[in-house]
């Protein structure tokens, strides 16, 4: 089988492996019309090697260059194994397949000295998958003075638009709102600040564990007022958007010095970071997207029940939902995005949004790598 002429499907496949580091996703999806169809849905969890080789790229240190080249290769491989499952989930075949949008894992982000770094190894992913791979789609936003992100409000307008004004916000380990105005209006974006990263982190210090699990961890504990204070001080949070953070603001240095020599419960620590998180999105809803009339929430953290319950505080009385509600589950839309960006830079369609990156204008974005 193969794409015929006439065929009138067109598939994609996306891979999102995000801030999160918690592994990667893929999605197949016939993007032939105007509202996307998710066929199938893949997660591989990262071994804790190749996710603590990547947690250390995001870092400054010595031997970058052969452990960047070297982690590329087995994070590839993870990309290649989570496509031959997602194919294999929806029955069908490489040949079938346009392309596939791989976003590769961000190591660094510094659009202020002109670069944002997405580890991948695109040429080895066309080799192993036998599928047209579209990769880098950031660094062409920055190239002409962007933040290079967030790239996904353009998709986020495609698939959530509503008549009144309407934010989503994306929650993975950092959080991202896109606001859609409704009408001709521009759609805007941003980062808000931290997502999971810091939940994540703590929990895993204190449990064991990759992530709090329905935010149960944080659920026993109570907020802080005092650390939530100091946490809600960051300048980030307070910038003006267009704005885009990582894990090199948000880093375990960061929370040291704001936690300071807090004698708290771990449990309590968790609950108020989990309150900050759903904090920076809310504040950051009041402030730059007021008129938005309700809320969808997409990306892991939205699996988390405590973080859920305080962000519906945050954004109130504005309703909340997640993704589900309009078909797409909210561990499929990151990486829908990217299937959705890889077509439109083979049609050599714009994906970036100027009034969201600060780009002089909107771009084709990424690079081919043919089969
Ligand atoms: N059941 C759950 N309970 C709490 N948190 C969850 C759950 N499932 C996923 N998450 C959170 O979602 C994160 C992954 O989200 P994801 O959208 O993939 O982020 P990223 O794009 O940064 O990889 C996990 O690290 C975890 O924090
Ligand atoms: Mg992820």
């Amino acid at each position: 089988m193969g794409v015929t002429p006439g065929d009138r499907r067109e598939l994609y496949i996306g891979l999102m492996s995000g801030t999160s580091l918690d592994g990667v996703d893929a999605v197949l999806a016939d993007l032939a019309d105007p509202l996307p169809r998710v066929l199938a849905h893949a997660h591989r969890p990262f071994g804790s090697d190749l996710r603590l080789q990547l947690l250390a790229l995001c870092t400054e240190a010595s031997d970058e260059i052969d452990r960047a080249g070297r982690a590329a290769q087995s994070l590839a491989r993870q990309y290649a194994e989570c496509v031959a499952e997602v194919l294999r989930l929806a029955g069908r075949d490489p040949a079938e397949v346009r392309a596939l949008g791989a976003h590769g894992q961000t190591i660094r982000h510094r659009p202020e000295a002109g670069y944002t770094l997405q580890l991948n190894a695109p040429a080895l992913l066309a080799e192993l998958t036998g599928i047209d791979v579209v990769a880098d789609f950031r660094s062409r936003d920055v190239a002409a003075g962007g933040q290079g992100a967030p790239l996904v409000p353009a998709f986020h307008a495609a698939a959530f638009a509503a008549a009144g004004a309407r934010a989503v916000v994306n929650i993975g380990g950092i959080s991202n709102v896109s606001y859609l105005p409704g009408g001709e209006q521009p759609v805007l974006g941003f980062d808000c600040g931290p997502g999971n990263v810091f939940l994540d982190a703590w929990a895993n210090r204190h449990r064991n564990v990759p992530f709090d699990r329905n935010g149960d961890f944080a659920a026993a504990g109570r907020v802080d007022a005092a650390l939530l204070e100091r946490l809600l001080a960051e300048p980030y949070l307070d910038q003006a958007p267009p704005k885009s953070t990582g894990r090199e603001l948000f880093s375990p240095a960061w929370l040291a010095q704001a936690l300071g020599e807090v004698a708290l419960a771990p449990q309590d620590v968790q609950r108020t970071l989990t309150e900050f998180t759903a904090r920076c999105i809310g504040d950051a809803i009041a402030r730059w997207c007021a008129p938005a009339r309700d809320v969808v929430v997409c990306g892991g953290g939205s699996h988390n029940v405590t973080l859920m319950a305080a962000l519906a505080d945050a954004v109130g009385p504005r309703p909340l939902q997640t993704s589900s509600a309009f078909g797409i589950e909210p561990e499929q839309v990151e990486a829908l995005a990217f299937a959705w960006l890889a077509r439109r830079c083979l049609r050599r369609e714009t994906g970036s949004l100027a009034a969201v990156t600060g780009a002089r204008g909107p771009r084709v974005l990424g690079a081919v790598y043919p089969r």
